[in-house]
């Protein structure tokens, strides 16, 4: 951290930069050394409901088109895909490859454990560092992978444009830098444009992908239906909010997707897009009341039914999750959905 505070004493770095420091820096990055859990919990990780849902929903599109392959990208602990496995595998009679895509080294070897007992003849595994595919069709499916990706702030200011950028000077600080573009003319002064060079690099890469191959991409992340012009960077600490300079290196730093900019990119390639849809919307059409109603009856404890409720509660409320998440999936295919469609 030292050497970092010294080099941003006398330069300025990108506000994408600073966060790629701050998550992934070999040894001192927040994904690098933390599980998930710890400072903030994810939807696999509140229940199982969450991956079981998920997999109905793949069940379905595989009765029509039969794909061989999933990538998970960014699988944290691995728990989503652990979940998918179990659930999709007594229904399916041909093998699997599931790969999981993982910049951290730290997750991937926590996926490598968490995951390996479940190879066998029907799952193959694959833990990748590098998003190598093959040219085969894919079920691409991430769960708060994009949220997770560095971004770059620009507002305009007395009609010019800023850049934020980082410096150390008694602490982390942002300062603007005037930067010579031509954003659209529909914005005003005081709006603030997020934009995440790396996300649209993966949406591309992946549309282009189905496009050629087939298969589909499903997505859940944090953001609106309509991203606004605001400011929407944000840490977590401990599970509480915070800014982003408050703990650097042991907060989590995140912002609200741009759901509509993926659609864009997903009809350069002429796919198709289904949602956004609420997390919620989407869990209660594939079956999450009756998987809650079926675990209860099951509960060996009324401490287990409890801890249940309180899952359930956590991913489907429209004050959290349930409205806050939203999910998006983009495919090649006409697919038939009424959770997408009504
Ligand atoms: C917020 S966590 C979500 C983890 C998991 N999907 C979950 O729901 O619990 C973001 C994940 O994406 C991974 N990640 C972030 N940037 C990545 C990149 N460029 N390539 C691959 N994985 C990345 C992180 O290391 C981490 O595993």
């Amino acid at each position: 951290m030292l050497r970092i505070k010294n080099y941003l004493k006398k330069n300025q770095v990108s506000l994408s930069r600073y966060i790629n420091l701050c998550l992934y820096q070999k040894d001192q990055g927040v994904y690098q050394k933390k599980t998930i859990g710890k400072h903030f919990i994810t939807a696999p990780e509140v229940s199982q409901l969450f991956g079981e849902c998920v997999s109905i929903f793949f069940l379905l599109i595989l009765k029509k088109h039969k794909i061989k392959n999933f990538c998970e990208l960014g699988p944290g602990n691995g728990t989503l895909m652990k979940d998918i496995i179990r659930s999709i595998q007594k229904f399916i009679d041909y093998p699997l490859t599931i790969s999981l895509y993982e910049k951290s080294d730290y997750y991937r070897n926590l996926q490598i454990r968490n995951l390996n007992n479940l190879k066998s003849e029907k799952i193959k595994l694959n833990f990748l560092s590098r998003f190598k595919l093959k040219r085969k069709p894919y079920f691409f499916i991430c769960n708060e992978f994009f949220d997770a990706l560095p971004i770059n702030q620009f507002e305009k200011k007395d009609n010019r444009w800023f850049e934020k950028r980082v410096m150390f000077k008694n602490g982390f600080r942002l300062v603007d830098k005037l930067i010579n573009v031509n954003f659209s003319k529909k914005f005003v002064n005081g709006d603030i444009i997020e934009e995440s060079p790396l996300s649209n690099l993966y949406m591309k890469i992946i549309c282009n992908h189905i496009k050629k191959y087939g298969g589909g991409l499903l997505v859940f992340d944090y953001g609106p239906f309509k991203k606004g012009n605001i400011d929407t960077l944000q840490a977590l600490y401990r599970s509480k909010k915070c800014g982003i300079f408050d703990h650097p290196f042991e907060s989590d730093i995140t912002y609200h997707v741009n759901f509509e900019q993926m659609i864009r990119i997903s009809n350069k390639y002429k796919l198709k897009s289904y949602g956004p849809i609420s997390q919620r919307k989407f869990l209660f059409y594939h079956g999450i009341n009756e998987r809650f109603t079926k675990l209860s009856e099951n509960a060996e404890s009324s401490k287990i039914t409890k801890n249940l409720e309180k899952q359930f509660e956590r991913l489907t409320s429209p004050y959290g999750m349930g409205s806050l998440i939203k999910c998006l999936f983009i495919s090649n295919d006409n697919i038939e959905s009424s959770a997408f469609s009504i």
